[in-house]
């Protein structure tokens, strides 16, 4: 990049000045031993870092992000590295999801408010893509997501397993199949590599989801976290962000209407998580592009199933690396999607992926001959969800998706582990498992518990899988014929707040209803007295910010004064 070019770098504001400012700003910088010409017209990269020991999917990013400096320091630029607030699945309390909006607006801020002309967002655990994407999308500077790859396949007495088998273990403890022993050894064997679940869950699905979208380089989303490869991948990221702020490339140029589409489509495909609906909308709305719930459905569910991974499928992340990765399946999708769509490299979407080659049919199908005919998933609406639920249908049986059957109620999550396991609980497997105030205000934070367990005597009888219906998420390991999302929650006052132990639930997904079949006037007679319960410790600080101003989950659940952009601009200084 010539001096000249340099003319019009965000960060000469900082470091080109003259004078005091100018003193301030590259001498405090000094200190960290960078020699004087890093300061003369160099774009200065970000590097955004959300590194934690207690974000165990992202512990390996201090060094990656090495390979990403050394990509920018060959490309001619300053990159310089800042954490943010990470966000771990495992760990946090009371659910990650409660402090996404956070996290993007702690990186929106670190990002507007530093002398950054374009940013490496370093993503991996569920909540830190969309959270970091989200932020980024408010300030519109050249931005490229590196993700920090699955971890390898968990190895188990002979057997692969990986994060769904957490939901299989848990219900043969139940069944009395695997004693504590085994259980503890097979914690070890599961998480045996660095990097994120290595199955199609949340964190792979929004590594596939920046793919589609193009905010990332080509084949990111599936390289293991311990293959080097992973590390070559960060480097040209590193390269390529300088590029992009030369050509002034940024996440607005990149997420168009179709590119949206596109990632819908490809997600359907994969049979990618649930979560990628809240997540993409957010993402949407933040960048001002129309995307509703009825797109997911209207895009996606005559999508064929491609890949045939864990939770729905066998394999595992590896073996989609090792088969081809998104690519392959991007270039099976080429009648489908938009290939024009620009993608962060400058090419489109199709120049990226037509050469791709596909190494193992077991894993990624052809578009004539897919795993399942229609994969995506399916809106539903009804009485107990007028805004809508989700269900994602490869996940799910078959013969559960045109179902009626009695509610069986649990008024809040304690309810349900208090009572779940009770052999006088009255459920059998007809029976409907509703779960209330798991939504984004009741909880709060919209926590992945919408694929309840089973109760365990059901369990013992064989049975596998019932119709789930709550306002919660559903990890996106987790399997089951679970209705997710619906909208309204029941902490604002909506049907499913009034659902009864004993009233009928009709779903019938191919025809996208459920009903609960209680007559309106009952319904209102109910609703007279009925009243949301309190929350407990949520009377001050960052969750009373979020229980006031969080969205509906049709509309991303962002908090609603985070809608939108509001560019790179700040005029003020501070000295
Ligand atoms: Fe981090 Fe699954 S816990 S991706």
């Amino acid at each position: 990049m010539s001096s000249d070019d340099n003319k019009k770098l965000r960060s000469r504001d900082w470091f080109g000045k003259k004078g005091k400012d100018g003193f301030i700003y590259r001498s405090w910088m000094k200190n960290q031993g960078f020699p004087p010409d890093e300061f003369e017209g160099k774009p200065v990269i970000g590097i955004c870092n959300t590194w934690s020991e207690l974000t165990p999917c992202n512990a390996h990013f201090r060094e990656l992000a090495e390979s990403v400096k050394r990509g920018v320091w060959e490309a001619g630029g300053f990159p310089l590295e800042f954490p943010v607030m990470s966000l771990g699945e495992t760990l946090i309390r009371p659910t990650a999801m409660l402090y996404r909006n956070l996290a993007s607006m702690d990186v929106e801020e670190s990002i507007r408010a530093n002398p950054l002309d374009g940013v490496i967002l370093m993503c991996g655990c569920d909540k830190t893509t969309p959270s970091l994407v989200m932020g980024a999308c408010s300030v519109d500077i050249p931005a490229l997501v590196i993700s920090g790859g699955p971890m390898l396949t968990g190895k188990f007495r002979g057997k692969d397993i990986a994060t769904s088998d957490v939901w299989r273990f848990a219900a043969d403890q139940k069944k009395g199949e695997m004693d504590d022993e085994k259980l503890k050894a097979a914690e070890g064997a599961m998480c045996r590599s660095r990097g994120h679940c290595a199955v199609m869950g949340t964190a792979s699905t929004m590594a596939s989801m920046v793919e589609s979208l193009g905010l990332s380089l080509p084949g990111n989303a599936a390289i293991p976290a311990a293959d080097s490869r992973r590390k070559v991948m960060a480097h040209r990221s590193g390269r390529r962000i300088v590029d992009m702020v030369e050509e002034d490339l940024c996440p607005s140029d990149i997420l168009t209407k179709e590119a949206f589409i596109n990632a819908i489509k490809v997600n359907a495909a994969i049979g990618g998580s649930t979560n990628f609906i809240v997540h993409l909308t957010a993402i949407a709305r933040r960048i001002g592009v129309d995307i509703k719930l009825d797109d997911f459905d209207k895009y996606g569910s005559d999508i064929p199933l491609l890949v045939n991974l864990q939770p729905s499928g066998d394999h595992f992340m590896e073996d989609f690396y090792y088969a081809g990765g998104l690519p392959v399946v991007i270039k099976e999708l080429k009648d489908h999607l938009d290939g024009d769509a620009i993608t962060a490299n400058g090419k489109s979407l199709y120049e990226n992926n037509a050469a791709a080659e596909c190494f193992d049919r077991d894993v990624i199908a052809s578009v004539d001959e897919p795993f399942q005919e229609e994969a995506g998933i399916t809106v539903v609406r009804g009485n107990l969800c007028p805004e809508g639920a989700v269900i994602k249908t490869s996940a799910a049986s078959p013969e559960l998706l045109k179902h009626r059957g009695k509610a069986v109620v649990f008024e809040n999550i304690e309810d349900y582990h208090e009572r779940v396991d009770d052999p006088n609980l009255e459920i059998d497997k007809d029976s409907v498992m509703v779960l209330k105030y798991v939504g984004p205000k009741g909880y709060p934070g919209m926590p992945e518990v919408g694929n309840m367990a089973l109760p365990q005597k059901l369990l013992e009888e064989g049975v596998e899988d019932m119709v789930r219906i709550s306002d919660g998420r559903m990890s996106g390991t987790a399997f089951g014929t679970a209705f997710l999302h619906v909208s309204p929650e029941s902490y604002t006052g909506s049907n499913l707040a009034l659902v009864e132990n004993g009233d009928i639930i009709e779903v019938d997904v191919k025809n996208k209803r459920l009903h609960l079949d209680v007559p309106e006037e009952e319904l209102e007679e109910r609703r007279k007295n009925w009243s949301a319960p309190e929350h407990e410790n949520y009377d001050r600080g960052y969750g009373n910010l979020y229980i006031n101003h969080v969205e509906q989950a049709h509309l991303g659940a962002d908090l609603d004064f985070l809608v939108g952009k509001s560019g790179s601009e700040v005029k003020r200084e501070s000295h």
